[in-house]
């Protein structure tokens, strides 16, 4: 059997990877990624995470070659989360002067400068972003101050209104530290409006806010418990959504909107992509989305056990967040993502 003459043929553009790659209609930059790192006080050799392999807890001085190594790969920014330590009751160490968190921004924006100064030879300076919210400080593990002596139904109590006091002055403090961007995850109730009012109050109304907007109660953040040596004990589920909801995932970032958000997050990513989809065809503002811990560490079990090839799977999982609408993807792989990008870019193609 023959086609008639004028039959649509779609696989014509399908026929060579030089079409292919001509007619591709989502691309990945490396300007679109942001590699989340993690840096613990105290440490003198960076330390492997068992269940992100390939992921360490970085020491002050891998910190800074770390950043310098994306700056090269030219990737969009950093989130930098730290782990102090000394825990307690407040996490009285998120917003020291001199707590890791703040000593991380500080060495993230020296070689910020380094980078410019050094001009295109030292690749692209990345914007530096922190996480802002108190689960690595506390502890108790959690994202914010309890209740004393209350709990709900065996459930610790966290305080909305108490946290957000805590909030600004983390935010605060990461601003005088050199951050381009705050991250609040926390899903307080009007976090991101109390950080607004604080910073623009301190002199740092040129510094943004990441809302992570739809931030769900996700079995795939498994593997940073041990990236940030969590105390969590219990869940997040009176602060962080339910997976089934995708309505209130609007209206989450709606609210962030409304309050002053630069940014919108969907987190996680994979499992989210309606709802990402969703935000993304309402917001005003850039979308980012978040390929978690657990994300991350399922493809990697996968390809090392030969289940799945490594570098497809990693391309495919992130294109996939893209094409449904991010336009900012924080993946653990952006510096190798970066890398491959720039090798299809003069090698060819895949
Ligand atoms: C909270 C925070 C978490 C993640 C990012 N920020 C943990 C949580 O909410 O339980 C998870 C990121 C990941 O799993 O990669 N500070």
């Amino acid at each position: 059997m023959t086609l008639s003459p004028g039959h649509h043929r779609p696989r014509r553009l399908r026929t060579t990877p030089r079409l292919r790659r001509l007619v591709g209609e989502t691309r990945l930059h490396p300007a679109d990624l942001v590699l989340p790192l993690f840096v613990k006080e105290g440490l003198d050799a960076p330390r492997p995470i068992s269940s992100m392999p390939g992921v360490v807890q970085h020491t002050e001085a891998t910190l800074a070659d770390a950043v310098r190594d994306a700056a090269r790969a030219g990737i969009g920014g950093v989130m930098l989360f730290g782990i102090p330590a000394h825990r307690d009751a407040t996490g009285s160490q998120a917003d020291a002067e001199d707590g890791i968190l703040q000593r991380a921004i500080r060495l993230a924006r020296d070689v910020v400068r380094e980078v410019e100064t050094a001009g295109t030879r030292g690749g692209a300076a990345p914007v530096v972003m922190a996480d802002t919210c108190l689960d690595e400080f506390t502890d108790h593990g959690h994202c914010g101050v309890l209740v004393p002596g209350r709990d709900q139904d065996g459930t610790v109590v966290v305080d909305n209104d108490a946290t957000l006091e805590r909030y600004a002055s983390m935010a605060v403090a990461q601003a005088r530290a050199g951050a381009d961007v705050v991250a609040p995850s926390g899903m307080m109730d009007g976090q991101v409006g109390v950080i607004r009012e604080a910073l623009d109050a301190a002199g740092y109304s040129d510094v943004g806010i990441l809302a992570y907007s739809a931030k769900y109660a996700s079995a795939f953040y498994g593997p940073f418990r041990e990236a940030v040596d969590s105390a969590l004990q219990g869940d997040r589920r009176t602060y962080q959504m339910d997976a089934g909801n995708a309505r209130e995932g609007l209206r989450e970032a709606d609210l962030d909107l409304a309050e002053g958000a630069d940014l919108v997050m969907v987190k996680p990513a994979g499992s989210y992509l309606d709802v990402l989809a969703a935000v993304a065809e309402m917001s005003p503002v850039p979308v980012a989305a978040y390929q978690v811990s657990g994300e991350y560490a399922m493809i990697e079990a996968a390809a090392a056990n030969g289940w799945i090839d490594r570098r497809g799977a990693v391309t495919e999982s992130v294109l996939g967040i893209k094409r449904a609408g991010a336009d900012v993807i924080l993946t653990y792989w952006a510096t190798e993502i970066a890398g491959w990008l720039r090798d299809e870019t003069f090698g060819g193609t895949r």
